[in-house]
């Protein structure tokens, strides 16, 4: 079991063209060194054009944060997995709290988004986490087993692999507050244990990246635990600086 570790930076909707290009060629030297890490930014839709020109020939992948379960048509105001693929990604971020909270997405559709994005030729990244009230009511291991059932429903087994996870806590997003390693390593161990019951010995390949406040200053006790594979980070991957320091901390 070899697990090569997977750092994402959110962009979520700061970086217009101009300064994503800078920071994105910031980051290719930044990262110029790093070779046993699978990197990927996921700019706003309307940077990517200018994010994948500025990362290419570079290891970095770049990704969409949300993309349509449609190729095209009458979805005003959608992103299409194919048009993204078209311009250059390979990533698609699906069911990120902010989604689920802001937008209303369901279970259901992030089903819907993970088969879609596969079918698209992007590699999707299912996020899943509790709010505070539902870990205050005990409720874990319930709602993130939830999403991550309903969340692959729509896929064969086959496609399973392709597929990564991102646990993020509600709680701990954009609020500073981190779960600790402890507590991300037990809801990991439980997203691995159902991967397991389900879908046998994939379980050991898919990674599961823990995403809330990640810095260069915890990321390196998180990444440290046995079942998390990496990070999908928010505003600590919007200066290069930060975000190298992560990429550091999942090679050491
Ligand atoms: P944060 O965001 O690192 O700013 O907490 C993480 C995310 O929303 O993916």
């Amino acid at each position: 079991m070899s697990r090569q570790p997977f750092i994402a930076g959110n962009w979520k909707l700061n970086l217009g063209p101009e300064d994503a290009s800078k920071v994105s060629a910031e980051l290719v030297q930044a990262l110029a060194g790093h070779r046993d890490v699978t990197v990927a930014i996921f700019p706003t839709a309307l940077s990517i054009p200018s994010v994948v020109r500025a990362v290419a020939g570079s290891e970095i992948g770049v990704g969409m944060q949300e993309i349509e379960s449609v190729a095209s048509g009458a979805f005003t105001g959608g992103n299409s997995a194919v048009m993204a693929r078209a311009a250059g990604c390979t990533y698609a971020l699906v069911g990120h709290s902010e989604r689920r909270q802001l937008w209303g997405e369901t279970d259901a559709r992030c089903g819907d988004k993970v088969a879609f994005a596969l079918a698209s030729g992007l590699l999707p990244i299912l996020c899943v986490g509790e709010t505070l009230a539902e870990r205050r009511a005990g409720r874990v291991e319930e709602v993130v087993t939830r999403q991550l059932e309903a969340g692959l429903s729509a896929i064969a087994p086959d496609q399973v692999a392709a597929v990564t996870l991102a646990y993020e806590p509600v709680w701990a997003i954009g609020t500073g507050e981190t779960a600790s390693p402890d507590q991300a390593q037990a809801v990991h161990a439980t997203l691995r244990a159902w991967l397991r019951a389900g879908h046998g010995d994939v379980a050991d390949d898919i990674r599961i990246q823990y995403g809330g406040s990640v810095k260069p200053g915890n990321a390196k006790e998180l990444l440290a635990c046995p079942d998390i594979d990496g990070a999908l980070v928010g505003g600590a991957s919007l200066r290069a600086e930060s975000f190298a320091g992560i990429v550091a901390a999942a090679t050491a």
